[in-house]
Formats: C-alpha cells, sequence, structure tokens
C-alpha cells in the first residue's frame, strides 16, 4: 500500500542549540539540517546563534564558522568559495544556491540550511551525486569527431562560433536546477533533468563537435528529454543565471527541424 507519511526514523526532531557567547549584540541565528548515518538517530535541525561582527559575509562564511568554532562535526561540501567549483550548492530558506556566493543580507530572519533536496544525504548537507554524474557522463560530455585534427594547430572557432556557447559554457554543474525539478523529482531514474539536458546541448551546438545526429538520436526519448514540462523552476534557481528551460527547448526544437528536414 501507499504511504504517503515519512517513515518514523526520517522525520526530523529538534536537535542542539548553540547559543551566542553572553554579550555578543549583532546576532544571526541559523537552522542547519544534520544526519549522521553512523547513528541510529533521526535526522536533527540544530540551532547555531553566530556574531555576525566575526563573520564573514556569504552563507558559507557562516557554515565554516560554524564548522571551525563551534560544532567541528558539521560536514559539508565546498572548495572554490567563489562559484566556480559548484561544490556547496545547497538549500538556503527554501531555494536552492550556492552557499559561497550567497550574502547572509539578503535574509531578513533565521536562515534555514538544508541539502539539495530529493537526493539521498550522504551527511549533514553533503548529498550523493553518483547518479547525477554518470547521467552527465552518458551525454559524453567532449567533443566527440571522425575527421583527423589539423596537424599544425588545434581545432578553431570563429567567435561567433564561440560566441553560441555564451550562456552554456558558464554551468558549474552545482545541480541546483536539477533538483528543484519537480519533473526530476518524479523521474530522476529516467529523465536527464535540466542541467544535464543544458550540458547536452552545450555540446549540440559547439561547432567543432562531429557528432549532433547521434547525440540528438540519443535524446530523443520520451524520458530523457520530454519528461520537461517547462516548470521553469530550473532557470529560476539558478544561482548562475543561466536559463537551462531555454536549451531544453531549443534542443526540442532541433529535433523537430531535423524530422522537417
Ligand atoms: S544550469 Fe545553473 S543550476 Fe544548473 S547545474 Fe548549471 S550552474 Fe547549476
Ligand atoms: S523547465 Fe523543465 S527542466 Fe526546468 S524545472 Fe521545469 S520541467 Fe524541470
Ligand atoms: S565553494 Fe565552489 S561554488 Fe561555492
Amino acid at each position: 500500500m501507499a504511504e504517503f507519511t515519512l517513515p518514523k526514523n526520517s522525520a526530523l526532531i529538534q536537535g542542539k542549540t548553540f547559543k551566542a557567547p553572553q554579550g555578543t549584540v549583532n546576532i544571526r541565528r541559523f537552522e542547519v539540517y544534520r544526519w549522521d548515518p553512523e547513528t541510529a538517530e533521526n535526522p536533527r535541525i540544530d540551532t547555531y546563534e553566530l556574531d555576525m561582527d566575526t563573520c564573514g559575509p556569504m552563507v558559507l562564511d557562516a557554515i565554516l564558522k560554524i564548522k571551525n568554532e563551534i560544532d567541528s562535526t558539521l560536514t559539508f561540501r565546498r572548495s572554490c568559495r567563489e562559484g566556480v567549483c559548484g561544490s556547496c550548492a545547497m538549500m538556503v530558506n527554501g531555494k536552492n544556491t550556492l552557499a559561497c556566493t550567497k550574502a547572509i543580507d539578503e535574509y531578513s530572519d533565521t536562515i534555514k540550511i538544508f541539502p539539495l533536496p530529493h537526493m539521498q544525504v550522504v551527511k549533514d548537507l553533503v548529498p550523493d551525486m553518483t547518479h547525477f554524474y554518470a547521467q552527465y557522463a552518458s551525454i559524453k560530455p567532449w567533443i566527440d569527431t571522425q575527421t583527423p585534427a589539423p596537424a599544425d594547430s588545434e581545432r578553431l572557432q570563429s567567435k561567433e562560433d564561440r560566441e553560441v556557447l555564451d550562456g552554456l559554457y558558464e554551468c558549474v554543474l552545482c545541480a541546483c536546477c536539477s533538483t528543484s525539478c519537480p519533473s526530476y523529482w518524479w523521474n530522476s531514474e529516467r529523465y536527464l533533468g535540466p542541467a544535464v539536458l543544458l550540458q547536452a546541448y552545450r555540446w549540440l551546438v559547439d561547432s567543432r563537435d562531429e557528432n549532433t545526429g547521434v547525440r540528438l538520436d540519443d535524446l530523443e526519448d520520451p524520458f530523457k528529454l520530454y519528461r520537461c514540462h517547462t516548470i521553469m523552476n530550473c532557470t529560476d534557481t539558478c544561482p548562475k543565471g543561466l536559463n537551462p528551460a531555454k536549451a531544453i527547448a531549443e534542443t526540442k526544437k532541433l529535433l523537430v527541424q531535423r524530422k522537417l528536414g
């Protein structure tokens, strides 16, 4: 029988509260999702009060301050701290974003931090990206050619051909878009999702690639591509300001154009 409530061991419980030291004037509260697979405990929400006079301006600064000064058990991913590696993706006050490029000042009250939604959690704020990366690998994210490269140069592009990749090459594969897409939530086993489809389009329109036909054949599938129903959550949430929904629509257009000859 279908189950519509969370299993008992998945229900969120109230965790610990770490108060700011007495006399702290400039306090912000952060509520953070915690789950440790090595204990039998339910996931919990821990509350941290931070002194903003000694904290950097970004959400990632707050998380680092918690880790370094208050609770070293907090687990999360991050690397570049400037929106380039895509590893600090998480849900902040209900919207997926990169913690390192999101200013604390953009929120007025308590900041609630959860892992990317609808993913298996490895620990705390770390989602399991294995399936997402396997889907990315499935679209062959590299230049695929049959003809040999010129003997004395790289495969060159005109300025115009290179500009076609603007709005695509900037994707940092953070998965904020895919994990905010309702179609991906329900069909992620078979639907590629907006991040991977934006990447697929990036290679479809690369003037140096010579495998466009095979790439389109691979995407012409009721689940891989056509599960997108243009809900637009992906474009709304992308922290790099990209438009995966448009890339998906353009891919569908290429398939129609091919049919029409
Ligand atoms: S399109 Fe945007 S949200 Fe999606 S993976 Fe790329 S950078 Fe992240
Ligand atoms: S536009 Fe498509 S990919 Fe983007 S959120 Fe909607 S269904 Fe998902
Ligand atoms: S730490 Fe690299 S994108 Fe945030």
